[in-house]
């Protein structure tokens, strides 16, 4: 198995996650001048990423802290990273940081229909909270708000 390492993310990140990010996202991707932006906001952003012992990017996310709440605004590992825990490690360093910033409570959005994603939100403690309709695919699909206390 890869040993995996969680490190800041960088903009030298962003040419292999741009590779990735429309065939994980699909609608939902992210351009490379958005995540530039991103992690410019280093006041209330911070994003990590997974790389592998030779290098390569295995995930990566980003939470953003305001006040007393964090919201989690992207979890991605790349097809070959995933079921070896990475994304619980990519989460528990959000976790990490929103705590840092002072957040009690942490939201996130997901598709009702990521079964994955919502599997994994729920086996780190996340509840949901209630529907966003219409908020993917140009109101084709729903949002599931989902909270954890930190
Ligand atoms: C969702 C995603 C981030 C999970 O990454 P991962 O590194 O494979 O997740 P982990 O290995 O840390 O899994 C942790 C737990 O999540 C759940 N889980 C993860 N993938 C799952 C799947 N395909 N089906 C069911 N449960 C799953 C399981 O409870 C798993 O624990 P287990 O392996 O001990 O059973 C990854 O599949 C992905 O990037 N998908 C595409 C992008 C995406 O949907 N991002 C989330 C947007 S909100």
């Amino acid at each position: 198995m890869t040993t995996v390492t969680i490190v800041p993310m960088r903009p030298r990140h962003l040419d292999a996650l741009m590779h990735h990010e429309h065939a994980m996202f699909g609608t939902e991707a992210w351009t490379r001048s958005s995540y530039r932006a991103e992690l410019a906001d280093t006041a209330h952003r911070t994003y990590v990423a997974a790389e592998g012992s030779d290098g390569v990017l295995l995930g990566w996310a980003g939470v953003r802290v305001l006040a007393d709440e964090a919201e989690i605004l992207t979890v991605g590992v790349v097809p070959e990273g995933r079921r070896q825990g990475t994304a619980r490690r990519l989460i528990a360093a959000l976790l990490d940081a929103a705590r840092a910033g002072g957040a009690a409570d942490v939201f996130l959005e997901v598709r009702v229909d990521n079964e994955a994603a919502r599997a994994l939100y729920e086996s780190e403690g996340f509840a949901s909270i209630g529907m966003r309709p219409g908020y993917y695919d140009s109101g084709r699909v729903d949002a599931v708000v989902m909270h954890r206390e930190l």
